[in-house]
């Protein structure tokens, strides 16, 4: 029986699950991202050289690779946006819908550590995309699947016909290293430089917690070609159209996953990643808490323009110039703004109208 997938004419993956990014000084990023941001060390990769971190119990929401020599391997590919499929069938299929747009997957295999399987590709303009599916969950206790385990399920260059349940294949492998020590690259980590990682952040010094990744933004030459990349060959639904900013949202998604930014002159590049705050008030303690770190704010406020998102926000940027904002939307909850005004608001606009 066919899947309902081998009748469609596009990828549809069901959701973003996670963003690549480049940085220039590895102290300066594990500073910024773990020690500031509240993002959990999951896995170090150290040669070639790799972080991994989480916000919740997928094994990364954030892969940060460093800007030189970090791609000489070939492996890691730096910059990219993955989304998440549903089933390795879909996986597969989405193949099939390369190969007829005669596009050629860069790398195609089962990344370790995170152990999904996976294919990456470049879209119109040279963005490199990631389809995942099966990223690995982190237990209770926190930890990712053991380093000696990597070599054992890595594989580049081919993606298996058939695929094992996680547990099933992990539960195997433990019992060969029955009795030998296993190392946990982040762990191994914690102890090179004498920091414990505090996996709930829920009783920290760090007053908020991110929520999820909720959108990223890219700039475009060509936005007509590029919505139609991302809409007809990936599957994506249009929440909103215009000349110069288009928002999609994974299929049947109520809440844009992704803005095409018209930048004709631009070079075509990642603008901006979005991670969602759990309430208004932590994006309140956010704002201030990094403006006390010496975070400069770019932009704090409400933002409505009219192209499906809705949001109040912090805009700033890493030590690396990577954009990042984190928000607050009503309208992804389902809230309405006027509802409830809260005592505190941001800063430079009112908040509520
Ligand atoms: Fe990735």
């Amino acid at each position: 029986m066919k899947s309902s997938s081998r009748l469609s004419k596009s990828v549809r993956p069901i959701d973003l699950n996670h963003i690549g990014i480049l940085y220039d000084d590895e102290r300066e990023a594990l500073r910024f991202y773990r020690d500031l941001l509240g993002f959990t060390m999951t896995d170090y990769a150290s040669v070639p050289r790799a972080m991994f971190m989480r916000l919740n119990n997928e094994h990364h929401s954030l892969s940060l690779f460093p800007r030189e020599g970090g791609q000489d391997a070939g492996i890691w590919l730096g910059e990219h946006e993955a989304w998440e499929m549903e089933t390795y069938e879909h996986l597969l299929f989405s193949l099939e819908l390369l190969s007829k747009k005669k596009i050629e997957p860069v790398l195609m295999g089962r990344r370790m550590p995170g152990s999904n399987y996976t294919i990456y590709f470049r879209d119109s303009e040279g963005n490199l995309i990631e389809l995942a599916y099966g990223l690995e969950t982190v237990g209770w206790n926190g930890k990712p699947k053991p380093f000696q385990l990597w070599a054992e399920l890595e594989r580049i260059g081919t993606l298996p016909s058939k695929i094992t349940a996680d547990s099933l294949e992990t539960d195997e492998l433990m019992k060969k290293f029955d009795g030998k020590k296993l190392t946990w690259t982040a762990s191994e980590l914690a102890k090179s430089n004498g920091k414990k990682y505090d996996a709930s952040r829920e009783i920290g010094r760090i007053p908020f917690k991110i929520s999820r990744l909720s959108y990223y933004s890219i700039s475009c030459k060509n936005i007509a070609t590029m919505a139609s990349f991302y809409s007809s060959f990936l599957g994506l639904d249009v929440k909103y159209k215009s000349k110069t900013r288009v928002a999609l949202a994974a299929p049947g998604g109520n809440y844009p996953d992704l803005v095409l930014e018209l930048n004709a002159k631009g070079s075509n590049s990642l603008s901006k990643i979005c991670f969602e705050m759990r309430s208004y008030s932590e994006l309140v303690d956010c704002s201030e808490f990094l403006k006390r770190a010496g975070v400069e704010i770019e932009f704090e406020g409400y933002r409505h323009t009219g192209d499906a998102i809705e949001e109040f926000c912090i805009d700033f940027e890493d030590p690396s110039g990577n954009q990042l904002r984190f928000s607050f939307s009503p309208k992804l909850r389902g809230l309405k703004v006027q509802s409830k005004i809260p005592d505190r608001r941001l800063a430079l606009k009112p908040a509520f109208a």
